[in-house]
């Protein structure tokens, strides 16, 4: 079977119609309407169809977790019937071509991709994997998120391994690699960004660092929980040793599926702190090599009908276009930023540069405390965002994907406006 023929048995061609018998939660899906600038709304009120997400509450909280499209819902229901049917073991067709979708996706290779259960296992296996000894030094933000952070700090309590941190500047692209670079020291071995932080969604200048990092020979980690399928990119270009990435967060994909990126050329570098089948030939006792791709980090038996879903969600943004995913969240962010930035007493954390920022936005009030305003905004205006309590930042998120729309973002204003009124 080709890339084309497995692709189209996981319903992501024209019709894409599957249903199962199933009710309105997972809806049957059709083709999208042809993009037209005479009237993009149209378009992207086509997409929002595709979510199942109920309409009982407006969803902007993809940062958090992202809602997967009927057309993934339907495909892993579908590849999970038809696997039960025969109940094979293997399936690593369904692996290594969904690895090839991937490898595409983010500018990579095949054998560049393992798949993980999600962003903080991948990170781990970075943090768990590289030869360290204790002493040696490992740089942060300060506003990396758990799941990209405490693999790191694991390793300073079981190795003695010295974490370092630096708080990120909001307002400028050097100032980032300033504060990077003051911190590093003969016994830097690794420096990780977020790629796009979680708390206030600063987008780092991530070849810039893997270029500092590659010319003092220091492991450049991205966590890109918040990257992925938010905007493009290729990892090849930027030039990191290795990325990790959720797929249920911007990528619209199946829950409990995450990608690994481990440079081809610094694939030994990382032990495996895991192992099994898929790992490597081997002969007991004495004989284990590894295979020569990043799929030796991917251990026993997995669960192939998410990682089948995982490539209707990356071919279903592709047919969207990630550029024009990337414009229209981001125009949305913008939006709202502006419109934020003229209510009185509220301060917008997201940077203002246009290059620092994607599609989050973090705002808070001079005069309504971020709990209440919060509370406010989930009950009584019928929003899922986020609270941002890190770093003292004490905030609202607010994330804006290919679902939402410029009237979510008007009612997001016309609330925060309705709450300052009744404070
Ligand atoms: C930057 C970052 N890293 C890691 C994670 C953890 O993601 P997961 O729970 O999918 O591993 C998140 C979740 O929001 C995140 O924002």
């Amino acid at each position: 079977m080709n890339r084309k023929q497995f692709i189209s048995t996981l319903g992501v061609g024209a019709a894409g119609l599957m249903t199962f018998g199933c009710k309105n939660s997972i809806a049957t899906t059709k083709a999208l309407p042809v993009f037209s600038m005479e009237n993009p709304d149209a378009f992207w009120a086509a997409v929002r169809d595709e979510f199942p997400l109920t309409r009982e509450r407006t969803y902007m909280n993809n940062g958090g977790l992202g809602p997967a499209s009927s057309r993934v819902l339907n495909a892993v229901q579908a590849k999970m019937k038809e696997l039960q049917e025969t109940s094979e073991s293997g399936h690593d067709e369904i692996m290594d071509e969904t690895r090839a979708v991937a490898a595409d996706f983010l500018g990579a290779d095949t054998d560049e991709i393992c798949f993980t259960r999600n962003s903080t296992e991948a990170n781990s296996i970075i943090a768990a994997g590289l030869k360290l000894k204790e002493g040696d030094e490992v740089i942060f933000e300060s506003h990396a998120h758990p799941g990209g952070g405490i693999a790191w700090m694991n390793r300073q309590k079981r190795h003695g391994v010295k974490v370092k941190i630096f708080d990120p500047d909001p307002d400028s692209i050097e100032g980032n690699l300033n504060r990077i670079e003051a911190l590093i020291t003969p016994k830097t071995r690794v420096i990780q960004l977020s790629h796009v932080t979680a708390p206030t969604g600063i987008l780092f200048d991530v070849k810039a660092v893997a270029q500092m990092a590659r010319e003092r020979d220091i492991w450049f980690h991205i966590d890109g929980a918040q990257s992925a399928g938010m905007f493009p990119f290729n990892l090849h270009e930027i030039g990191c040793h290795s990325y990790g990435t959720s797929g249920h967060k911007w990528m619209g994909g199946p829950r409990g599926t995450g990608i690994l990126y481990i440079a081809k050329d610094h694939m030994d570098e990382v032990e495996a702190s895991h192992a099994g089948a898929y790992s490597g030939p081997y002969e007991f006792p004495d004989t284990f090599t590894y295979v020569p791709r990043a799929q030796r980090h991917e251990y026993g038996t997995r669960n192939t009908e998410i990682i089948a879903g995982l490539a209707v969600a990356m071919q279903f943004q592709n047919s969207i276009g990630m550029d024009r995913i990337a414009a229209y969240g981001q125009g949305l962010a913008t939006y709202l930023q502006k419109g934020l930035r003229e209510i009185d007493s509220v301060e917008v954390l997201t940077p203002e540069d246009l290059r620092m920022y994607r599609s989050m936005t973090t705002f808070k009030c001079a005069k309504v405390d971020f709990h209440n305003l919060y509370e406010s905004l989930s009950h009584d205006y019928h929003f899922r965002c986020r609270i941002v309590e890190e770093r003292g930042l004490n905030a609202v998120r607010i994330s804006t994907h290919l679902y939402n729309s410029k009237a979510d973002c008007d009612r997001v204003m016309e609330s925060v406006q309705d709450i300052l009124r009744k404070a």
